[in-house]
């Protein structure tokens, strides 16, 4: 039942949104974005009505893997400012209401690490056991059969030490060795670190991988693999990723949060429903937020979203709170994967289903993925495995803030080259239009925070049929249908449960708000809207 007594938490009721910083707002004109460029869009994200920012690694890196490659966990990488300058954006981000959540990468450091740097050194050193180091097999080959995400083996040879070091990643990001407790004390004083300043929050880079089987066993064969896949998809990951000794180590993780008041983990893990919700621990001692991914792996489809929605709601844990994700920097754009009338529906699923909700910079203007030449892309997993268009270039352009050249995201020709639509696909223009992706946006994203029963009322599905969702958001006495055309045709549909009145108070179609509603609701094709139901 919903307790409008019950308390909820920032991290419950808000939005948050994802800064890939790099591409975001250039303030000194280097074409690369900064946190200075940051702070100076806090009014628009505050205008816009989010709650959250989570922002991509910002520390000392060699940027082999942009960022999520770090040489120094406390420390803020000069291309994005100084540590005064992210004090500052802390602190100015606390006045405009907002949160910061920081992107945490325990799993694997730089090689450039000083940590690594000694590890490698010798096989004596004190830290060669922060990392993980294997002998040859008897051969002389590689320890086992595992593969990096990035491609190739996940193994790399140290000539020096006459040894095997594991890399889930690139080479250049050696994986640690969770199970050594010097190693977590270390990361659990990396995060004092950041919370000690008032951080919100963190984003864990994929957690499910921090811990390895203690054996090193070899993989098993996906036997459903097709060479059109990355290559790492030829094993199942089941002694590599996934261990039930992680959840032992994210404890230690929460409790470290558990210090402070009202912070938030937030997880990345890309695992199926039933392994997901693992990660909320036992009585609460995991991630707060294990990342749901199903709206990014999910194809577009109003029934298994439908069936989805209704699973993630049954398997959660009693006292686990959802969320909902529609992109982020290492995935496809959804205005490029279902189109930019179907990004509308999305905006509004996302922004309506009971959960925490994160956004992707730029998806609230509906930009698309933009197209790289091949002698341009920058990311490894691009280069590495070429022919198979894998590289995550085009989700990570720049901000299309206004028609001025280079988009008013910089002054100079910025890192990755802007969208050819950017004078008219743009924050500013999209401004002034009522009819924008970015005005849609803002009206669901305002109705969400004034709205208990779409903040953190129940969610209670209505119908589902081929290409039609319908629910309903319902806290005390207030309520609110929510119907999603998810096809090009338009349809008909009675609402099951009885008569009722109502109000269309958001609309993908600005021209329907404010008319009536009753019993028998016709939607156009693409069409979704957010009704407000006065009387039944
Ligand atoms: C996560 C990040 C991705 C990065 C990888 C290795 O999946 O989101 O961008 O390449 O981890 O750190």
């Amino acid at each position: 039942m919903y307790n409008s007594d019950q308390h909820y938490v920032w991290w419950q009721e808000g939005v948050i949104y994802q800064v890939y910083p790099r591409s975001f707002k250039d303030s000194n004109s280097d074409g690369i974005g900064d946190l200075q460029g940051i702070l100076s869009k806090l009014d628009y994200l505050q205008w816009l009505g989010i709650q959250a920012l989570w922002i991509s690694p910002i520390f000392p890196s060699p940027m082999a893997d942009f960022g999520y490659d770090i040489s120094d966990y406390t420390g803020i990488h000069p291309l994005f400012g100084s540590m005064a300058d992210f004090d500052q954006l802390l602190s100015e981000a606390h006045r405009h209401n907002l949160k910061i959540i920081l992107d945490l990468v325990p799993n694997h450091t730089s090689d450039q690490h000083p940590w690594f740097l000694e590890s490698r050194s010798s096989r004596d050193n004190p830290k060669r056991d922060w990392y993980l180091w294997h002998d040859a097999a008897p051969d002389g080959g590689l320890p086992n059969n595992w593969l990096s995400v990035f491609g190739g083996s996940a193994w790399e040879w140290d000539e020096a030490t006459g040894q095997f070091y594991y890399h889930a990643f690139l080479k250049e990001q050696p994986d640690l060795n969770w199970r050594n407790p010097e190693v977590q004390d270390a990361m659990l004083q990396v995060m004092r670190f950041w919370l000690d300043k008032g951080v919100d929050g963190f984003r864990v880079d994929v957690m499910w991988h921090m811990i390895k089987d203690s054996e090193f066993r070899n993989n098993p064969l996906n036997l459903d693999y097709t060479p059109d896949h990355a290559t790492y998809q030829q094993l199942i990951p089941a002694y590599s990723t996934d261990q039930p000794e992680v959840h032992d180590v994210v404890a230690e993780m929460r409790k470290v949060m558990n210090e402070y008041s009202e912070r938030v983990m937030i997880g990345e893990i890309y695992l199926p429903i039933d392994q997901l919700v693992t990660y909320y621990g036992k009585d609460n001692t995991g991630a707060h937020l294990p990342f749901n991914f199903q709206l990014v792996v999910l194809p577009w489809d109003a029934r298994t979203i439908a069936k989805a929605i209704e699973k993630y709601e049954k398997t959660l844990p009693s006292d686990g709170w959802p969320n909902w994700v529609l992109g982020n920097h290492d995935q496809t754009r959804i205005a490029s994967r279902i189109g930019l009338a179907q990004a509308r529906i999305a905006a509004m699923l996302l922004l309506t289903l009971r959960g925490t909700p994160t956004l992707y910079y730029g998806d609230e203007i509906g930009m698309v993925d933009v197209p790289i030449p091949p002698d341009l892309i920058q990311d490894p997993q691009g280069l590495n495995m070429p022919g198979l268009n894998l590289s995550r270039d085009p989700e990570r352009t720049p901000m299309q803030w206004n028609a001025d050249q280079y988009a008013g995201f910089s002054t100079v020709a910025p890192w990755l080259p802007l969208a050819e639509n950017y004078r008219v696909v743009n924050v500013q223009s999209q401004q002034e239009d009522p009819g924008s992706m970015l005005s849609l946006y803002r009206d669901l994203l305002q109705l969400r925070q004034a709205e208990p029963a779409l903040k953190t009322g129940r969610y209670e599905p209505v119908l589902t049929e081929d290409t039609l969702l319908v629910y309903q958001r319902v806290a005390g006495d207030q309520r609110f249908l929510i119907a999603l055309n998810f096809g090009e045709a338009p349809l008909t549909f009675d609402y099951p449960l009885g008569n009722f009145n109502g109000e269309v108070v958001v609309g993908t179609h600005p021209e329907r708000e404010a008319t009536v509603v009753e019993k028998s609701i016709r939607l156009q094709g693409n069409e979704g809207i957010v009704v407000h139901i006065t009387e039944r």
